[in-house]
């Protein structure tokens, strides 16, 4: 009921957001969305469960993703390393040391010799508190695995990480996706989400497959700023925007949203900072902590309808 109610709500701005840009077409230099852009526009507000729930399991690992489905996240958030024969595999870092009990590079790996590292026990290590035994020995998931444990009824957030370092990753993902049919010719569009800081990357996919919704991510240093150029530049190929939560303001939300792209600012893992966002109007949010994003966005619901009550 509740995720209904989000969906609805979404699609209301949505339609709204559609109706304003529609009043400002020809006096203004911001981009209109892409013609089929709406479907992902009335989306709900995501909760990304961001490398699964790892703030309670060892990230990208098959337990924390289950995690991240279980404290109602919306989607399992992926981020693609390859090994040295070729094979997509989740992982963050370019190297195996943070997150297994080896060292070097994943490049340097074949499938076989990565599959014998221990992906979980370093958790253990530094979280005591959380610490399980089932996480002892996890191993790290191929793309293609998560697939298979969780279906087409699951929905994934994939990054192209390095892609620099992987010639042909674009063309490795999709067909994985062909493989499962989770291209947007066969499934719903959304149902996968394809994220990256590589505009070259980004660029790679849509050339390959141009109804697959895109999202560039932007590393900012500083206070966020963005130009209606850059926006019109980015809706040429992607349908949204990510970015530091901790850079941007209700300014930058908005005229964000005022473009027609989505906007998902990455990792909020603190209920004020979640709460205040949606007050800006993000359209979701990558959090280790689904849990806690559900609490917030029911929370948020809630106030919404009272709001619409007393009016
Ligand atoms: O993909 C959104 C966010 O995850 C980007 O940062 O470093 O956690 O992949 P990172
Ligand atoms: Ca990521």
């Amino acid at each position: 009921m509740v995720r209904m109610k989000r969906i609805f709500k979404a699609t209301v701005l949505s339609l709204s957001l559609l109706l304003f840009l529609s009043t400002i077409t020809g006096n203004t230099t911001l981009a209109s969305p892409q013609d089929n852009q709406s479907e992902i526009d009335s989306n709900e507000r995501l909760n990304v469960a961001h490398r699964g729930a790892s703030g309670h399991a060892p990230e990208h690992t098959i337990p924390s993703y289950e995690l991240g489905d279980q404290m109602n996240g919306d989607y399992i958030e992926i981020d693609l390393q390859m090994t040295k024969d070729g094979v997509l595999v989740a992982m963050h870092d370019e190297t195996v040391d943070r997150t297994t009990d080896g060292t070097g590079l994943v490049k340097d790996y074949t499938l076989e010799e990565l599959k014998k590292l221990d992906a979980g026990s370093w958790f253990n290590e530094e979280n005591p508190e959380k610490a399980k035994p089932s996480y002892e020995g996890l191993e790290v998931p191929t793309l293609e695995e998560v697939i298979q444990t969780f279906g087409k009824d699951k929905r994934y957030y994939i990054e192209t990480k390095s892609p620099e370092v992987y010639p042909g990753m674009e063309k490795e993902l999709l067909r994985v996706l062909e493989k499962y049919e989770l291209t947007p010719e066969n499934e719903e569009r959304g149902t996968v989400l394809i994220q990256s800081f590589s505009k070259a990357s980004l660029l790679k996919m849509h050339d390959l497959a141009p109804n697959m919704p895109l999202v560039q991510l932007i590393h900012y240093v500083t206070p966020a700023t963005i130009t209606n150029q850059e926006l019109q530049e980015i809706n040429r190929y992607a349908v949204g925007v990510g970015m530091s939560y901790n850079q941007i303001d209700q300014e930058y939300v908005e005229k964000v949203r005022e473009s027609g792209l989505l906007i998902h600012p990455y990792t909020v893992n603190e209920k004020e900072d979640m709460k205040r966002l949606l007050d800006w109007g993000v359209t979701g949010m990558f959090t280790n902590y689904p849990d806690r994003l559900d609490d917030v966005m029911d929370d948020f619901e809630d106030e919404d309808e009272n709001e619409e009550d007393e009016d």
